[in-house]
Parts: C-alpha cells; sequence; structure tokens
C-alpha cells in the first residue's frame, strides 16, 4: 500500500499552479535587466534558477505571467520595495562563521602584526574593515572575533569599524541583529562563543552587543559604489562574489576596490575569484589557501 503523504497547509494549491514555460525572448530580457541592474550574469543554464525564483515570488503575488511581472517590478509605487523582494529571491547568500580559517589565520597571524609593527604600542589605534557581500553577517562577524582576539591578547585600546554592506535588505536585516542558530554557530570554539555571544530564550545565540556596535550594515549595491561615501581602509573582503559577475566587471570590482584601500591596506578576495588582474597599485600578499593583494603606495 502506498503511504499517505501528508502536505504542509497550501503546498497542493502551490505544486499544481505551475507557471507557464519561459520563452527565450523574455529570459533574455529578464536577463539584461538584472545584469544591468545588479551585474548578476544569468547564462542560458541559470533558466530553471530563474524561472523557479520568479515563480516563487509571482505565485506569492497571484502574477501568472512574466512580462506583467517584469513591468510590475520597474513601474509603480511599490516597484523600488518588490526589485528589492526579487534581488533577495535571486542572489545567492550562502554563507558561514569562519569560512575561510586561512584568512582569519593571515589577518591576526600575519597582516595585523606587520601592520601593527613590533612595538607594544597599539598604532594606529583604528582599523576599519569592508567587507562586501556580507550576506546575513557571518564573515564581518568571523572577521570582528578574528581582530578583537588578537587586539585582546596584544593588550591596549583600539577603535574596530566594520562596514559590511550588501545587496539584499532582508539578509543585511539578519545581520544586524545578529543572531543564529545552534547549527550555524556550530564551528566557533567554546571560548569565542562565550565571549561573543549571549544566548537568547529561545536557545538561539546573539552576537554581545559591544562586538554588534563596531559594525554597521549598509545596503549597496556594489555596481554604485562610486555614489556612496566609503572612506578608506585597512582590510577589504570580498569573497565569494565576484564569481556572479562576469570577467570584465570583476576587473572593475576589483580596481574599485583597490581604491578604498589605505596605504598598506589588504584586499581579499575568494580563491579563484579573480585570475590575471594586474592592478600596479598592489601587489600579492601571500598565504596559503588566500587570494589576497596589499597596497603598495
Ligand atoms: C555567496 S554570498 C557570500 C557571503 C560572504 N561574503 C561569504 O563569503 O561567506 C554573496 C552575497 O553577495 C551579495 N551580492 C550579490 N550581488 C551583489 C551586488 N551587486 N552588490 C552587493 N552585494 C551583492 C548577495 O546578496 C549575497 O549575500
Amino acid at each position: 500500500m502506498k503511504p499517505t503523504i501528508e502536505y504542509l497547509p497550501g503546498f497542493e494549491e502551490l505544486a499544481v499552479k505551475r507557471l507557464p514555460k519561459m520563452g527565450r525572448e523574455q529570459f533574455l530580457r529578464w536577463a539584461a535587466l538584472l545584469k544591468d541592474r545588479t551585474g548578476m550574469r544569468f547564462p542560458d543554464n541559470r533558466i530553471s534558477f530563474l524561472v523557479t525564483n520568479l515563480g516563487m515570488r509571482m505565485r506569492q503575488l497571484g502574477i501568472s505571467d512574466y512580462q506583467t511581472y517584469y513591468d510590475y517590478v520597474q513601474n509603480g509605487r511599490q516597484a523600488m520595495v518588490e526589485w528589492d523582494k526579487l534581488v533577495h529571491h535571486l542572489t545567492v547568500h550562502e554563507t558561514r562563521f569562519l569560512r575561510n580559517e586561512n584568512v582569519l589565520a593571515m589577518i591576526s597571524e600575519h597582516y595585523l602584526p606587520e601592520m601593527l609593527g613590533e612595538s607594544g604600542a597599539v598604532t594606529p589605534t583604528t582599523i576599519d574593515v569592508w567587507s562586501v557581500g556580507c550576506s546575513t553577517g557571518e564573515e564581518p562577524y568571523s572577521v570582528a572575533m578574528a581582530i578583537d582576539d588578537f587586539m585582546i591578547q596584544r593588550g591596549g585600546d583600539y577603535y574596530l569599524g566594520i562596514t559590511a554592506s550588501d545587496i539584499s535588505r532582508d539578509a543585511l536585516a539578519v545581520g544586524r541583529k545578529g543572531i543564529y542558530s545552534r547549527k550555524q554557530i556550530k564551528e566557533i570554539e567554546p571560548d569565542w562563543l562565550d565571549r561573543y555571544f549571549t544566548i537568547t530564550d529561545d536557545d538561539k545565540f546573539q552576537v554581545r552587543e559591544a562586538l554588534r556596535k563596531r559594525l554597521c550594515f549598509n545596503h549597496l549595491n556594489i555596481l554604485d559604489v562610486g555614489k556612496m561615501p566609503i572612506g578608506k581602509m585597512n582590510i577589504i573582503t570580498c569573497q565569494n562574489l565576484l564569481i556572479y559577475f562576469d570577467k570584465e566587471q570583476r576587473v572593475d570590482i576589483a580596481n574599485t576596490l583597490v581604491e578604498h584601500l589605505l596605504p598598506g591596506g589588504l584586499l581579499i578576495l575568494g580563491v579563484g575569484e579573480l585570475l590575471q588582474w594586474d592592478n600596479p597599485l598592489v601587489e600579492r600578499y601571500p598565504h596559503e589557501n588566500t587570494l589576497a593583494f596589499r597596497h603598495v603606495h
């Protein structure tokens, strides 16, 4: 006898409400709009990803054809809010705490000792960091913990400011709250958990306020970076973002990020995300399993 499958309320209704097939012309129209506004590439092999994600949002709104939705995200009072929601659906937010431990080791065992010199005094007292494409906050909080841990061991007062930016407002809202499940914090060692998190009433882990207030989450489409008043940074991390852009845009973004580095500042990219890039203002900063560049002027 066949087992009975229990569906969540509404599931059957959703499953039968199939969306129409997307024609090539419609696909190219959407791909061009998304590329133009966000830089995201939608080659032919991403058509099913696009259809599934547009479909999810269209179902929620009760819209049944792609052209109506295409107009809906561009015209009318709701267009801006709807565009943000769509972008959230179409961007990949995969991230985790301590995702690349080599990057954190590079910062705290190699870069910071070099930057601050051997003397006991903490100079400079300010460390400015920018996490570009920060998603739900795990990356900038990991960097913040690594830097704070290093600075505590070194002793002395210091100021840490982290700008964390992303195109998805929903992802930023999660980062701002800084609340994560047990599963999400499982990679973090007990002493860091103790020092940097509190347990909430519903058994979640919230980043302590002292650390949270060092981060400022900002909505930013990296393609619009020229329009934002972003200062110069000691460290910029832009990992697992450039893969969504084509070669030319990757180079443009990396060149723009270099303009936001302080002399001696460090740009950290995802391994393999930018090949054969040549910018006279930076030199490769070698550390295993990382792709980093230091401003040489
Ligand atoms: C895969 S996540 C990477 C998160 C984190 N950097 C990490 O390595 O774990 C990529 C993030 O880039 C963001 N993103 C995509 N396109 C963007 C754009 N044009 N400007 C800013 N952020 C963007 C997405 O919203 C997403 O949160």
